[in-house]
C-alpha cells in the first residue's frame, strides 16, 4: 500500500447545518488534485449522501460527533472516510440496495448508497450495531496540470 501524500481529518457535530460544512472541507482539501468540475461534483454528492445518513440514521433523534479523513495518495488516488458513532446497520448487504430504506420520510428514496457507489470508484461498508458505521470511498482524479504535494 502505497503512503499517503497528504490527508486531513475534521471532525463535527451531526446537526444539519454541517452536512454542507463537511461537503465544503473535503471539496477543498481535493481541489489541491486539480479536478475538473463534474469530478469535484460528484464528489461533493457522494459526501453529501454518506454525512446526511450520518445525521438522519446513525444519530437519528440526537446528536453525535462525525468524522472525516481524506487521504491523498501519489498516482491521485483520494479516498474518503467518513465514520459515526451512531446506532450501525443491521445488515449492511440490504441497506446497500438500490430503493432500501428505513426511513418514513418519502424525501429519502433509498438511493443515497446508489449514488456514491455511481459517483465514486469504489465504495466500502463496515458497521456494527450499536457502535457505529464507517464508509469509505476512493477516486482517483487524473493528474492534468496539478503539481505534485511535497
Ligand atoms: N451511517 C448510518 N448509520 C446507520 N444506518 C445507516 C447509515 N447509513 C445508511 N444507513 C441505513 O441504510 C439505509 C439506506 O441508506 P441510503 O441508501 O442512503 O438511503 P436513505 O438514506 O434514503 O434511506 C438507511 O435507510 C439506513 O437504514
Ligand atoms: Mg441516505
Amino acid at each position: 500500500m502505497m503512503k499517503p501524500t497528504n490527508e486531513m481529518a475534521v471532525s463535527f457535530l451531526s446537526c444539519s447545518a454541517n452536512e454542507s460544512f463537511g461537503r465544503a472541507a473535503v471539496a477543498a482539501f481535493a481541489a489541491q488534485l486539480d479536478p475538473t468540475i463534474d469530478e469535484l461534483s460528484d464528489i461533493k454528492t457522494a459526501v453529501s449522501e454518506a454525512v446526511t445518513n450520518c445525521i438522519v440514521h446513525a444519530y437519528r433523534d440526537t446528536l453525535g460527533v462525525i468524522y472525516i479523513t481524506c487521504k491523498l495518495y501519489e498516482d491521485g488516488r483520494l479516498s474518503i472516510r467518513i465514520r459515526d458513532k451512531g446506532c450501525g446497520i443491521e445488515d449492511v448487504e440490504k441497506a446497500m440496495q438500490p430503493l432500501f430504506t428505513t426511513s418514513e420520510n418519502e424525501e429519502r428514496a433509498g438511493l443515497g448508497f446508489a449514488v456514491m457507489e455511481s459517483f465514486m470508484d469504489k465504495l466500502r461498508v463496515t458497521s456494527k450495531p450499536g457502535k457505529g458505521t464507517t464508509v469509505t470511498m476512493y477516486k482517483t482524479i487524473k493528474r492534468r496540470q496539478a503539481e505534485k504535494n511535497t
